[in-house]
């Protein structure tokens, strides 16, 4: 499947006055592929991830999966598909604060069950080195710790595309590099990653990298 944005425009409206968050962006996602997209805070990015993901609605413009349009499905349709088919990582992480780490990636199955999410939630949480961690509340982790559980929940359902807003913020090299290796696998089995990032070594493990400048995207 291909994720394609194609001339997204969404403006913002707040106490009367307007903010052009995103002024015409168009991009491509491929299997395989890692792209990564940089730019001053306030530039459009999480924007740009959220209408992506189907999870806002733009002005105008296009998001289509396999030539799709995503916003022209009724909201059920379009949950369902973003469930299979997408795993966010929030900037904010959105964690669910009365839950386990455990419960926190074996979230998405509450919605859709599947036979073995608990064997799978366990070895997600073995492969982010939270083992020691696995039943503790968000509340108490650290903010690195915290980013590495809204990773393995949006790796869950095995989603085909990752759309990541800053996944390695707050991490120190060893887990930067961990994260980094699971977003490589993950593209070297034919998924595709859509990651924002300031991180040299994220841009670097990139296969494409954009600039978002005040609403606008060019290749960096
Ligand atoms: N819900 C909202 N209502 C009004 N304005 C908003 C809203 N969300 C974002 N904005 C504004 O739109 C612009 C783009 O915001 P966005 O969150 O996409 O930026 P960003 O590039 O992700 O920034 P950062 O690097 O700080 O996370 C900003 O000026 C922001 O203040
Ligand atoms: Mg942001």
């Amino acid at each position: 499947m291909v994720l394609e944005v194609s001339g997204v425009e969404k403006r913002y409206f707040k106490l009367g006055r307007e903010i052009g968050a995103l002024k015409g962006v168009s991009l491509a996602v491929e299997p395989g592929r890692i792209v990564a997209v940089r730019g001053p805070s306030g530039s459009g990015k999480t924007t740009l991830l959220l209408i992506a993901g189907g999870l806002l609605r733009p002005d105008s413009g296009k998001v289509a999966l396999d030539g799709s349009d995503i916003f022209g499905l009724p909201p059920e349709g379009r949950a369902a598909l973003r469930s299979r088919s997408i795993g966010f990582v929030f900037q904010q992480y959105h964690l669910v604060p009365y839950l386990s780490v455990l419960d926190n990636i074996r979230l998405p199955a509450l919605a859709m069950p599947t036979p073995d999410a608990m064997g799978r939630a366990k070895s997600l949480v073995e492969r982010m080195g939270l083992s020691e961690r696995a039943r503790h509340t968000p509340s108490e982790l650290s903010v690195g710790e915290r980013q590495r559980v809204a990773l393995a929940r949006a790796m869950f359902n095995k989603p085909q595309f990752i759309l990541a807003d800053e996944p390695t913020g707050n991490l120190d090299d060893r887990n930067t590099e961990m994260v980094l290796n699971c977003l490589s696998e993950h593209t070297a089995g034919g998924g595709a990653v859509l990651m924002v990032t300031h991180d040299a070594r994220a841009m670097k493990a990139a296969h494409v990298v954009y600039i978002l400048e005040d609403g606008s995207l060019r290749a960096a």
